[in-house]
């Protein structure tokens, strides 16, 4: 395809969203990723937070993280290119660690798997013996090696219910456990290494062991920030990612995961949309579903995400960078924790 083709095809869906001398300069550069793509018998997969130009030119598949996990698993290629953050290189490499896996920046990390390693995780084992160990998929390798199972926002709730405990340890991210607290029933509690003892010691009735990690963009949301849009927008549907306080999902109309979160624009009739994330979804929500009038929320951006650009996707398959690697015995056990996950869907 010339990228004159490629051009016009990029248009229709983001004439509105993105400007034509970015259109046309990004049309060129999805040409030779194309291209770039068959040579190496790739696979792209990209997030949802994706800018909207690489969104919606280069990616074979686009979702959520548990989606495009799924995706890494199934593939038959031999490369797989994440347009994503390097956890979510890593969950591909753990699930298919025969292929060759890219990320196309060696940067793109995320503030929930820089908040918590190995040896804290091994450190709350010993303090709580027998309690099943989830970890959010937002984390690294090693991290995963140290849990029972994994999960994702899509699945935390339907995740800690199969255990069928009383007490589960549910890291690292403080917010995410207290809405899955709040949506499940369950107490929560937040360990310190001087508190812990007394605590337990205490017989408080807890069962969800929280961590104290956050993600730096969903944190940032407030209800002050609902309420201003609110009176601005009466009629705004507020979608908010479970990422954010529990104050904000609670006073936000629907709280899921990024590909949840899509779903519901989609399938709802309210004359304007506010989504509490990566404010790249809203854009391509926009792009997409042209009907729906997205507002934007960009105070707030993901650092990581936005590290992901066309260029470097193109330069990742060009000169094979940058390559993520798990040792095989942390993957082994890494891997057992997300299969787990991912069988119960
Ligand atoms: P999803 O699993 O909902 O796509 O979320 C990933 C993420 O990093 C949200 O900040
Ligand atoms: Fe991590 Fe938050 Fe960025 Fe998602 S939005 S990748 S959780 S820092």
């Amino acid at each position: 395809m010339n990228s004159e083709d490629m051009y016009e095809i990029m248009k229709v869906k983001l004439s509105r969203v993105v400007p034509d001398v970015e259109l046309r300069y990004k049309a060129e550069i999805a040409v030779e990723i194309e291209e770039l793509k068959k040579q190496r018998n790739a696979v792209i997969l990209g997030h949802n937070y994706m800018e909207p130009a690489l969104f919606h030119s280069i990616p074979d598949f686009t979702g959520d993280s548990l989606d495009l996990s799924r995706k890494a698993a199934q593939t038959d290629k031999d490369v797989i290119v994440f347009c994503g953050v390097r956890f979510m290189a890593e969950t591909a490499k753990i699930l298919n660690p025969t292929k060759t896996v890219l990320l196309p920046s060696s940067k793109a990390g995320c503030s929930l798997a820089a908040s918590i390693t190995a040896e804290d995780v091994r450190g709350l084992k010993k303090k709580f013996p027998g309690v099943p160990v989830v970890t959010y998929v937002n984390t690294y390798a090693d991290v995963k090696a140290e849990s029972d199972i994994c999960c994702t926002s899509s699945n935390a709730i339907a995740v800690v219910e199969s255990l069928h405990t009383d007490t589960v340890i549910f890291l690292p991210d403080e917010y995410l456990a207290k809405n899955v607290a709040r949506e499940s029933g369950k107490h929560i509690i937040f360990p310190s290494t001087t508190t812990v003892a007394d605590d337990a010691e205490t017989g408080l009735d807890y069962q969800l062991i929280g961590w104290r990690g956050r993600c730096e963009v969903h944190e940032k949301f407030t209800v002050e920030d609902i309420q201003t849009v609110r009176s601005q927008f009466p009629d705004v549907l507020i979608l908010a990612h479970p990422e954010c306080s529990p104050e904000v999902t609670t006073a936000a109309d629907f709280s899921g995961s990024t590909n949840a979160m899509i779903r519901y624009v989609q399938e709802s009739k309210a004359p304007h949309y506010l989504l509490l994330t990566e404010c790249a979804m809203g854009d391509n929500i926009a792009a997409a579903n042209p009907e729906k009038d997205m507002l934007r929320l960009c105070m707030v951006r993901c650092p990581h995400m936005n590290m992901i650009t066309m260029e470097d996707t193109r330069d990742a398959l060009k000169f094979n960078q940058y390559v993520i690697d798990v040792p095989e015995e942390i993957r082994v056990k890494a891997y057992r924790a997300v299969e787990r996950m991912i069988q119960i869907g």
